[in-house]
């Protein structure tokens, strides 16, 4: 596939690009917003685009065929960021990808974002937003997955997971971001993720069994 990462830079982003590019099956196309990461998108294997959620990045999607939307507006940023970002970002990528009917639409959302209620109050506002952005995907008309991870770690990914549609009760709800990267990749072609939303956390099943067991 022609695969356009959004938020290409970012910590998960990267590693997404990375196993894209090394990947037979794939193309990878980088949406970044600074110029000076281009060289390290293009280390990495991919062709960079630059463009930014908070204008008009449709041309991005000219001549793709997915889209994974890794991007988010990060801890530091006030609330402004989170609506103009996490929320509106994210559903004007779902809106460019109708209108130039792209294939598949990968969204990483987060754990919690199933009933903000329950949210800490700090986050809640950002769960609200990824909340917003997921339900405006799922009644799209796209062939969507929502990946909900729970805590990001740099810790080196073991690629076993556990997956849910939603978790009630988790001792540890932690996961590292190889791990992540690579649910979001490996759910552009397992047919069993096609209009689903599930959560993950680390876990014990090997990451293509557990992506086929959803
Ligand atoms: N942190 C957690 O524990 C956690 C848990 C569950 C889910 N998540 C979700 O996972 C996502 C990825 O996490 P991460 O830690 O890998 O993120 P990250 O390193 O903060 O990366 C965020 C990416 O979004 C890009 N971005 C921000 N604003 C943009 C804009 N206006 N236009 C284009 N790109 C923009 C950033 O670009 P620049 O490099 O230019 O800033 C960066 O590439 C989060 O955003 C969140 O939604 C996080």
């Amino acid at each position: 596939m022609n695969v356009l990462v959004i938020g290409a830079s970012g910590h998960t982003g990267k590693r997404v690009v990375k196993l894209l590019s090394d990947s037979s099956q794939h193309l990878v196309r980088a949406m970044i917003r600074k110029a000076s990461d281009t060289e390290e998108m293009e280390k990495l294997g991919s062709k960079p685009i630059l463009a930014d959620l908070e204008q008009d990045f449709s041309f991005a999607m000219n001549d793709v065929n997915a889209v994974i939307f890794a991007a988010g507006s990060g801890s530091s940023t006030g609330h402004d960021k989170t609506i103009a970002v996490d929320q509106e970002g994210a559903k004007k990528a779902v809106d460019f990808a109708k209108e130039k009917g792209i294939e598949r639409f990968i969204m990483l959302s987060s754990i919690g974002t199933e009933n903000p209620a329950m949210a800490p109050e700090a986050l809640r506002p950002y769960v609200i937003a990824k909340q917003a952005a997921d339900q405006h995907l799922a009644i799209s008309g796209l062939n969507y997955t929502i990946v909900r991870p729970g805590g990001l770690t740099n810790e080196p990914g073991t690629g076993m997971i556990d997956i849910s549609r939603h978790f009630t009760a988790l001792e540890n709800n932690m996961i590292s971001r190889d791990d992540v990267a690579q649910v979001l990749v490996d759910s552009l072609l397992t047919k069993e993720t096609e209009h689903k939303i599930f959560e993950i956390v680390g876990g014990s099943t090997p990451i293509e069994e557990a992506l086929k067991s959803i």
